[in-house]
């Protein structure tokens, strides 16, 4: 006998991220994409009755208010989507028993540990755009047991706007360019956390076809990064290089690429200067396999380049 096809709900389709869930999510099921124009997270209402509406098996949230500047100065904004409309999204998930999984980062942390971070570190954000995602996590904690949240960092892909591809354009138009050196973090690709994503809700089905979900499966929180580490520096050289390789007329050699202290590069928001994760939790539970930032940043250069030809 077949089984019936799940239902998997994914809010905020048109972001980086809900772009490559839209793809990874397909084989799982019956894939839904809503965004902002069709589902606005921050209507409570709205969300709550699409949900009662679909009854979707599983609940993908990829949006969110990702404007960190921004949010210093715009900070009941980034509570409303970020915390409050998470809330109400975990509320409206336990009604229909969905499994809510959901997108966090390094920023709750302020920075200051001198090695990677784990899932039990104490939180300590330093602007606003890092509380109100911590306020979401924990809201999400307090209403729904059967959640997973995946703590990620510097996100990077073909689709959307990001680090990577704002230093092609510069890397285009400058001979030189000034990138902080002093913050160490992970570059980790749109792509990589919705194929992880999308392995670790397979196996939630199959715990749930064997009628093990609720009782024994591993909910809860996870870093979702890629292997390795580096600073914007040494990232902005290697995709300048990598662009470079893939036959991208820059003007901006990767030498030319100066490193900077944070104090040279002020934001109206602050950063945290270690945003490192450790994913050994997520590795050893799941039994999957993290690859080197390295390998999606060639790969989504090459693509990059292959498009502009
Ligand atoms: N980007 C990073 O470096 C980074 C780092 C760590 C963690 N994360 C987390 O990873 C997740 C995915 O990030 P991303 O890089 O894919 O972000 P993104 O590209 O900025 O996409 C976010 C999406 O959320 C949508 N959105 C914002 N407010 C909304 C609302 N009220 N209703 C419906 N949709 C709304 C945006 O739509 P509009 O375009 O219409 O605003 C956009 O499509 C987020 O949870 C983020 O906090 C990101």
């Amino acid at each position: 006998m077949a089984l019936e096809s799940p239902t998997l709900l994914v809010i905020g389709q048109k972001g980086q991220l809900g772009f490559e869930l839209m793809r990874a999510l397909q084989p799982l099921g019956q894939v839904v994409g809503v965004d902002r124009s069709t589902c606005d997270l921050a209507d409570a209402a709205a969300v709550d009755n699409l949900v009662a509406t679909l009854r979707p098996d599983v609940i993908v949230n990829a949006a969110a208010y990702t404007a960190v500047d921004k949010a210093e100065s715009d900070q009941d904004k980034a509570y409303l989507v970020n915390a409050n409309a998470v809330k109400a999204l975990a509320q409206s998930a336990a009604k229909v028993g969905a499994l809510l999984v959901h997108y966090s980062t390094d920023y709750v942390f302020d920075g200051s540990k001198a090695s990677a971070y784990t899932e039990d570190d104490a939180t300590s954000p330093v602007n606003v755009y890092g509380a109100s995602k911590l306020a979401g996590e924990q809201a999400i904690a307090a209403e729904l047991r059967e959640h997973l949240i995946f703590r990620t960092t510097w996100v990077f892909g073909a689709h959307g706007g990001n680090f990577a591809k704002t230093m092609l354009k510069l890397a285009g138009a400058r001979e030189s360019l000034n990138v902080i050196a002093d913050q160490h973090g992970v570059p980790t690709s749109a792509a990589l956390i919705a194929d992880v994503s999308a392995h670790i809700v397979a196996q939630y089905f199959a715990a749930r076809n064997a009628g093990t979900a609720s009782g024994t499966f591993p909910f809860g929180l996870y870093n979702l990064t890629a292997k390795g580490e580096t600073t914007w520096h040494a990232y902005a050289s290697k995709v300048i290089a990598e662009g470079i390789a893939a036959g991208l007329e820059l003007k901006a050699a990767p030498e030319r690429v100066h490193p900077i202290p944070t104090s040279d590069y002020p934001t109206p928001a602050k950063r945290p200067h270690n945003s490192r994760l450790s994913c050994d939790k997520l590795e050893s539970t799941f039994g999957i396999r993290l690859p080197d930032w390295t390998v999606h940043v060639e790969s989504t250069v090459k693509l990059l380049a292959e498009l502009k030809q």
